[in-house]
């Protein structure tokens, strides 16, 4: 099965009904690659607006409980965040992981009830500068994904792994292609050796200041399947460039 690119925006922390328009012109303009799946994980409270106004596009949250109710004050369960519309969700990312302390086991928690859910995943995983400077950026990303990774067995476009070195994020760094390649290289092979054929169709994409400068040399690496985009994610004349970018498949 041929991989198709997944280029997705994660807005974080930004976004208010104003910025649906931007929402409006990604969705559009994506229409003009039809070979790659484009999707945008939106703060919580935008989610239901941007859903309505473009049910054929696909709205992520970037983060889900690993319980579907309860006593979670400020929480969102992954029935929730289908309800509101959306059909992915990012999780474990480092910021959250940081922020919120979250572990690999809660990670791998919440990965495995938004996929019960039906909601597909984007796992994230990536390393430290401390860490990439020790020179153990691939074992120390394989034991976080091996320890992050659900149970799965659907199908396998429906599980993503974005590999996004913390150092990276935001800062306008980006490691060597041939670092990205290796990394990517060691990613694919866990994930054939935990899921078997299933794991050569799943995606892996990098994410940390992707921009539509660097996007095409970057995705023409080998198992790098896709981009997981921020800053460059809000608008649409940063974030559609990304999009064309992908070689064509
Ligand atoms: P930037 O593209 O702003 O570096 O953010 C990457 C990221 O964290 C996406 O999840």
């Amino acid at each position: 099965m041929a991989r198709r690119y997944l280029v997705a925006g994660n807005w974080k922390m930004h976004g208010l009904a104003s910025d649906l328009g931007e929402v409006a012109a990604i969705a559009s303009g994506a229409e003009r690659r039809p070979d790659v799946d484009v999707a945008l994980c939106l703060p919580a409270t935008l989610i239901e607006r941007a859903a309505r106004a473009l049910p054929a596009f696909a709205i992520g949250g970037q983060d889900v409980h690993a319980e579907d109710k309860g006593a979670h004050t400020g929480d969102i369960g992954a029935a929730m965040l289908s309800d509101a519309g959306a059909s992915l969700t990012i999780v474990g990312h480092s910021e959250r992981r940081a922020d919120h302390g979250e572990s690999d086991e809660g990670v791998q928690a919440k990965a495995a009830a938004a996929l019960a859910s039906g909601l597909d995943v984007i796992l994230c995983v990536g390393e430290s500068l401390e860490v990439r400077k020790s020179g153990q950026a691939i074992p120390e990303v394989e034991r976080q994904l091996l320890a992050s990774l659900p149970e799965f067995e659907g199908n396998p476009s429906r599980l993503s792994v974005a590999y996004e070195p913390i150092w990276a994020i935001g800062t306008g760094l980006v490691p060597s292609l041939e670092d990205i390649a290796a990394m990517h290289g060691a990613l694919r092979q866990q994930l054939v050796d935990r899921f078997g054929a299933a794991g050569g169709d799943m995606r892996i994409l990098y994410g940390g200041s992707v921009k539509a400068s660097n996007a095409g040399e970057i995705l023409a690496i080998d198992d790098v399947d896709g981009a997981l985009v921020g800053g460059a994610s809000l608008k649409s004349a940063d974030f559609l460039p990304i999009v064309e970018a992908a070689p064509q498949s």
